[in-house]
């Protein structure tokens, strides 16, 4: 029988702190360290970790049986998932200053306007992405529904404080999730950011 995995996990439910004081001093000892919130079936962190040995990934889910189901299939040195929601794994397990790439691909199904206030990517997740970031630091969001593109570029514009990057080939040599290969399929149009942080902080 196949097992259901609920699709819709309302992270705003999951409040659980992370008890990761060990985890965290150990993230302090890499000089590359990356994260992925709402890494889904993994194929992006998966494939990404083993493409870059000489980084540290981190993936942070909300949905329980993602996390279980990554850590049965794939053993990764250098990958580190997580089960919980990003904030709070960004405040409780990432070090400040210490990440160099955060991805947040297909973020969430919420696009109605009366959904507004669960989505993953705002202004409170902005700032504490650019507290734990590397100056220089990059984000790369990505999305098949044009509304949150627009809204997450929004919150990005008003934010200041970051450089877009054009062109960016990371969406050539490194960009493949489980969502975006169902978006190609479906011949959706995706939309895509990259940043930095500009250097002063
Ligand atoms: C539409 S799926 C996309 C999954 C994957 N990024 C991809 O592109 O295939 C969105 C994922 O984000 C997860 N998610 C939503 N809100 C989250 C949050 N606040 N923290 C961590 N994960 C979250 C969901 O459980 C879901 O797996």
């Amino acid at each position: 029988m196949k097992k259901r995995i609920r699709t819709h996990t309302n992270p705003l439910n999951i409040t659980q702190r992370l008890d990761t004081i060990n985890i965290k001093s150990a993230l302090m000892n890499y000089h590359q360290l990356d994260l992925e919130i709402g890494f889904g079936r993994g194929r992006f962190i998966s494939q990404y970790a083993e493409k870059h040995p000489e980084r540290y990934v981190v993936g942070v889910e909300v949905r329980k049986q993602m996390v279980e189901e990554f850590k049965r299939r794939y053993t990764i040195p250098n990958c580190f998932p997580i089960w919980g929601a990003g904030a709070i794994c960004l405040e409780d397990v990432m070090p400040d200053a210490k990440i160099s790439r955060v991805f947040i691909f297909h973020p969430d199904p919420w696009f109605k306007k009366r959904h507004h206030k669960r989505r993953v990517f705002n202004t409170d997740l902005l700032t504490l992405i650019h507290k734990k970031m590397r100056p220089g630091g990059q984000v790369y969001i990505s999305t098949d529904v044009e509304v949150l593109y627009e809204d997450m570029l929004n919150v990005c514009q008003t934010y200041g404080n970051l450089e877009f990057i054009e062109d960016d080939p990371f969406w050539e040599q490194d960009y493949l999730t489980h969502w975006s290969m169902f978006s190609d399929l479906e011949e959706r149009s995706q939309f895509f950011i990259s940043f930095k942080f500009k250097e002063e902080k």
